[in-house]
């Protein structure tokens, strides 16, 4: 077992204007666990496309330091170089991954920031105002995360198993996170719950930290293949699915990891209910229907080289999308900070989301 510092962050800022962002390197764990140090926002960029940090609020909070880090070249400059290189740094961040609307979000919130000071504000000092909603995004994270948990946690009985897919926990968050909160907090509450870690192929989230996240807080966790979930609930031993997004439409419809779809559909047919977790940050109600939420492509040889093993033949053709779209007929409730939508219909959720 490695040894584990006191700090598991998932990201933190060190310092002030001059600061720099630090986190986790996710591609490391299990077996190592190490920080990166990320003082330019080329880092950050590099970070978020090969998933050192992961997850869609993750994500979101780096994103939004990220661009604090690619305005300290220009603190000094003019109040025109300053709003030209923001709208650059985050055309460049937003190009890193495609799906997780948290990115966009947060790096958005930023915009409407300057955009609303810039005329009485100098650089340096928009730089600060800036950072301050970077780290106000960082705390609303973790707020977000505890009230997920409590709205969740009712809707687990004692002594059920829990199935979850890629990892949409502490790692993935600011606290504890948003499918793994509602477990965290069942567990707080006194119910033995015993969870189901589907491994998450091609880059094994599920195995590597979900299941290690779950060991280290002393929460029972027993790992499967992706393709065992439907003998688990055949048998069974799961009575609940609760999952993360990346992004969810008007509709209801739910981005998520590659894989939930599949497990949404298992568990109708077993007649278990499917349920996700997720911050308001994390729904786009600009999107009507899950058609049109980016799907993001990732290098084949994910597949067919991961963890540096060739697995499959030289030249075979790979699809490799990283997110599927589960429509919302198939979930049961959606969780969020405001509490539950339940039924999922655009009508429960722009109630609940533009409230
Ligand atoms: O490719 P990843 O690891 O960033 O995918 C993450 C997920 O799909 C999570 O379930 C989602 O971002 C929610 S994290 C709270």
């Amino acid at each position: 077992m490695i040894a584990l510092p006191e700090d598991l962050a998932t990201l933190r800022w060190i310092g002030g204007v001059d600061g720099y962002l630090d986190l986790i390197d996710q591609t490391r764990l299990p077996t190592e666990f190490v920080r990166v140090v990320c003082r330019d926002v080329e880092t950050v960029w590099e970070a978020i496309k090969s998933l050192r940090v992961r997850g869609a609020p993750a994500i979101g909070v780096a994103a939004a330091y990220g661009v604090c880090l690619g305005l300290q070249p220009v603190a000094s400059a003019t109040p025109e170089a300053f709003l030209e290189r923001l709208d650059y740094v985050i055309d460049y961040l937003g190009s890193s991954r495609p799906t997780a609307v948290n990115l966009f979000w947060a790096m958005e919130r930023l915009r409407r920031v300057a955009q609303k000071r810039s005329g009485r504000r100098s650089p340096g000092a928009l730089l600060a105002d800036l950072l301050a909603e970077a780290r106000l995004i960082h705390e609303e994270d973790r707020q977000m995360c505890r009230a997920i948990g409590e709205h969740g946690a009712a809707l687990l009985a004692d002594g059920q198993g829990v199935l979850t897919h890629c990892n949409a926990g502490a790692l993935a968050t600011a606290d504890y996170g948003t499918a793994l909160a509602v477990i965290y907090t069942a567990v707080e509450s006194g119910k033995k719950v015993h969870v189901y870690a589907d491994e998450t192929r091609p880059l094994l989230q599920g195995a590597r930290l979900t299941a290690w996240e779950l060991q280290q807080r002393g929460v029972p966790v027993t790992l499967i293949c992706d393709n065992m979930a439907a003998q688990v609930m055949r048998e069974g031993r799961v009575q609940a699915v609760v999952v993360g997004a990346d992004r969810i439409a008007a509709n209801g419809d739910v981005a998520n990891k590659i894989g939930t779809y599949g497990l949404a559909v298992l568990a109708a047919a077993h007649d278990i209910p499917f349920y996700v977790a997720a911050p308001t940050s994390t729904f786009d109600l600009a999107i009507a229907s899950g058609e049109a939420i980016p799907i993001e492509q990732r290098d084949p040889r994910e597949i067919t080289h991961g963890f540096g093993r060739q697995t499959a033949p030289d030249g075979v053709s790979v699809y490799n999308p990283a997110f599927d779209v589960t429509p919302a007929r198939l979930i049961k409730a959606l969780i969020c900070e405001r509490g539950v939508i339940q039924p999922v219909t655009a009508e429960r959720i722009a109630a609940v989301v533009s409230a």
